[in-house]
């Protein structure tokens, strides 16, 4: 079982382990700022996300009107190769727009590397939870969504296996 929380002082060699066999950068310490979830199995981080809620996207990105800051940030999301395409990801990402609602965030962004082979994974998996791009970072382009709108994908997607899967007998 996969169990996410919000990171611990247990969880920072875990995380680091994590996010560098999945390419990315060695996550900041969890502070007032900087927030990170883990997923955990059998006591071992399989996953991580990190961010930020207090973020101006504002000149650099083109927001639907509605939009207010401060803006979300999502800087690293990072699965173990031996965990994907089981919902971890999905999970993951879940947890940061829960707290970004929470945060009175309407709007979050990342901006996801577009020049590895991880492409493929990373774009298949934003696209599939709404996120498009809205505008161009310092090196990558910068892609985004209203995390109501991400929440209510997943939550479908959620239904919808649900309604595949046997009945219960
Ligand atoms: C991107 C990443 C976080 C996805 O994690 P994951 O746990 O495998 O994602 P999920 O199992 O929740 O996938 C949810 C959906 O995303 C899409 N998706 C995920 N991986 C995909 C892939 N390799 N190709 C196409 N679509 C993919 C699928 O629609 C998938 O649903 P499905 O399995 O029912 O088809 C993971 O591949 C990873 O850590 N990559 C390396 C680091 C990275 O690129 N991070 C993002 C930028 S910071």
């Amino acid at each position: 079982m996969v169990i996410v929380r919000e990171a611990n002082d247990g969880d920072p060699a875990g995380t680091a382990a994590v996010f560098r066999a999945a390419g990315l950068h060695v996550p900041r310490q969890p502070s007032e700022r900087h927030h990170i979830w883990v997923a955990v199995s059998g006591g071992n981080v399989v996953g991580a996300v990190e961010g930020t809620f207090d973020s101006d996207f504002n000149g650099r990105c083109r927001f639907p009107p509605e939009v207010t800051r401060p803006h979300g940030y999502l800087s690293q999301l990072g699965v173990l190769e031996s965990s994907r395409r089981k919902g971890v990801g999905t999970d993951l990402l879940r947890a940061y727009c829960e707290a970004a609602v929470d945060a009175w965030v309407s709007f979050i962004v990342a901006s996801p590397a577009d020049f590895d082979e991880g492409m493929t994974a990373r774009s298949g998996f934003f696209a599939r939870y709404g996120l498009v791009e809205v505008g161009t970072g310092l090196y990558h382009h910068l892609i985004g969504a209203t995390p109501r709108d991400v929440i209510a994908r997943i939550r479908a997607r959620a239904d919808r296996v649900r309604e595949v899967a046997p009945p219960l007998r």
